[in-house]
């Protein structure tokens, strides 16, 4: 099993791999920097929004601008700060005018989160908004139906608690909506303080044994009587 150090190593491999991705060639040409994502390395809860903003773009960190805002203050009142907890996006790039992802980029851009998701471990998952909720539950149930309800997920090789609640965006103009997002945030930190879930054996890849060198069979040699040869 790694330690945290290692798995905060193998993480800013994957970081400095996903700063120079191309595998979006529109997002790649217009995007200022690649928002990886930032906090705890080791957190016990990660958040998953959708993609970077104008804001975030420029300065390559994560919910800056004012869904940031919102976020930091309900991480507030339940007693957080970024610095607990790990926050990221489904993409990793702007999308041009903060247009929705596409599921081609969503497809290209899953395998950063997964990698994120392994080498961070936390216990609660917590996805902001629908284009997170249905990536990690692969389903396309929307988030109205979903926010506030817990469940038991397997996410690559890590079984955590996902918890769908709505994008702090949505709630900024929305009263009420802000309100649902306060009381789901609320059940933050009893979910936090549950066990660990049993994690799954973890596949262990059989070990490579070379194969032996091959034994070359020197054909027996034949006397041909009419060449006179062996
Ligand atoms: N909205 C998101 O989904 N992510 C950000 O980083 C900022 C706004």
């Amino acid at each position: 099993m790694a330690s945290a150090s290692e798995r905060r190593e193998e993480l800013k491999a994957v970081f400095h791999e996903a700063s120079s991705c191309v595998r979006c060639p529109q997002l790649a040409a217009g995007r200022t920097t690649v928002v990886f994502g930032s906090g705890n390395a080791d957190a016990d809860l990660m958040f998953v929004g959708e993609a970077p903003g104008a804001n975030e773009d420029k300065q390559g960190v994560p919910f800056v601008g004012q869904a940031g805002k919102l976020l930091d203050t309900l991480l507030g009142e339940i007693g957080l700060t970024r610095g607990d907890v790990f926050v990221c996006n489904v993409l990793k790039c702007r999308p041009p005018g903060n247009r929705d992802p596409l599921p081609q980029e969503i497809d290209n851009c899953q395998d950063y989160l997964f990698r994120q998701l392994e080498l961070i471990e936390p216990k609660v998952v917590c996805t902001l908004g629908n284009f997170a909720t249905k990536l990690l539950r692969g389903d396309p149930t929307g988030i109205t139906r979903l926010h506030g309800r817990v469940e038991e997920r397997l996410i690559g090789p890590r079984r955590v608690r996902l918890y769908p609640i709505y994008h702090p965006a949505a709630a900024l103009y929305t009263p009420a909506m802000a309100e649902i997002l306060r009381a789901d945030f609320r059940r933050l930190p009893e979910l936090l303080a549950l066990p660990v879930l049993d994690q799954p054996e973890p596949i262990v890849e059989p070990e490579v044994v070379p194969d032996p060198e091959p034994v070359i069979d020197e054909p027996d040699l034949v006397y041909d009587e009419q060449l006179g040869l062996f």
